[in-house]
């Protein structure tokens, strides 16, 4: 097979953030994802129904005259969250979830959850009005090591949330571990998990090649091959609670080449692409539309899109880097070769 055409697909999980950044990096996205559900973590933080609707509006407002796409929204809960703000969310028809950023466990989380303790009453609201949670499964403390920190969240909170608010939708962000597969296979319904292009393509050899990468540097950080393949085989597989969500995480590049380099791996420029060379090299080229376009939709409760796009079997060199403002970013694969190509047009 050397063209594949599927359903258009949806990015359950991107970063965009704003100003020239935002329109910078946009049309990437919009050429290939139908939706997205954009992550709040903006400085200062998306904790308000109010505070979205302007981000909304300035997202669409940066699309490129012609492109359809469509934003979907989610709030940044926080230790104070109020219940009425997520019965708000919900009223507002455009936000589908919060997000759950364990405090200083990645980029702008610091306003995040200091301790689930705090937020019982927003996710039993949640739960009630339909709002999704999605979680950034990492522990923070500083006596847990880097690569156990997504291991740990799931006993010491995910399995306790999914168990006490019996009714509300979960989804386990970005998972890159066997024991986060096997946890979302063996949970209740409702409980889901997205997928990035590089936990599907990398181990985490990828950060020290030679010497140190900041480019495949990111939250949660790259895990063992045995990890990969795990992850490869969920992705691939006919179990439902898989599905994509890139991830793609831009920053400026002198904050990624720095003493204390950001975490973030942007891949909006090829995160349909990149997928289809993982499910081809595991001869599952047929189950891209499923993870790809179908899963999240059906999870998410939306209608699946009607409109297609066409993927080929030919290698692209990946720009060295592309235009963020007034910054450059350097992308996922940069200055490499991409085995499938978008058509467009
Ligand atoms: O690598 C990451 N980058 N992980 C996250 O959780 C946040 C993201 C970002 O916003 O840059
Ligand atoms: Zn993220």
């Amino acid at each position: 097979m050397s063209t594949l055409r599927i359903r258009r697909p949806d990015d359950w999980h991107l970063h965009l953030r704003d100003g020239a950044h935002l329109a910078a990096v946009l049309p990437h996205t919009a050429a290939r994802f139908a939706r997205a559900l954009v992550m709040p973590n903006l400085k200062p933080p998306m904790t308000t129904t109010a505070a979205l609707a302007g981000y909304r509006a300035r997202i669409l407002q940066a699309l490129p005259e012609g492109m359809r796409f469509e934003p979907m929204m989610t709030l940044y809960l926080t230790d104070r969250t109020p219940p009425d703000e997520i019965r708000k969310a919900r009223a507002s028809g455009f936000v589908v979830g919060a997000k759950l950023y364990p405090a200083g466990a990645t980029t702008h989380s610091d306003a995040g959850v200091t301790s689930i303790d705090n937020v019982w009453g927003a996710l039993e609201a949640m739960a009630e009005s339909g709002l999704v949670l999605q979680v950034h499964g990492e522990v923070t403390h500083p006596d847990v090591d880097v690569f156990d920190r997504e291991r740990e969240f799931i006993d010491r909170v995910l399995s306790r949330i999914v168990e006490r608010v019996p009714a509300l939708k979960v989804v386990f962000e970005h998972v890159t571990t066997a024991a986060a597969v096997d946890f979302v296979r063996g949970a209740r319904p409702g409980v889901a998990a997205t997928m990035t292009p590089q936990h599907l393509l990398m181990n985490r050899n990828a950060m020290f090649e030679g010497g140190i990468r900041p480019h495949h540097y990111c939250l949660p950080v790259l895990k063992r091959e045995r990890d990969r393949e795990v992850l490869v085989a969920a992705a691939t597989g006919d179990d439902p609670r898989f599905f994509l969500g890139t991830d793609s995480a831009p920053h400026a590049r002198h904050t990624k080449e720095n003493a204390c380099g950001c975490a973030g791996i942007f891949s909006a420029h090829a995160g349909i692409e990149l997928y289809a060379e993982v499910f081809d090299a595991a001869g599952r080229l047929d189950r891209l539309e499923a993870f790809a376009s179908e899963r999240g939709a059906d999870f998410y409760g939306v209608p699946r899109n009607q409109e297609s796009i066409t993927l080929v079997r030919e290698e692209w060199t990946v720009p060295s880097g592309y235009p963020f403002g007034a910054d450059e970013l350097v992308p996922l694969r940069a200055g490499g070769k991409i085995a499938w190509k978008l058509v467009t047009g």
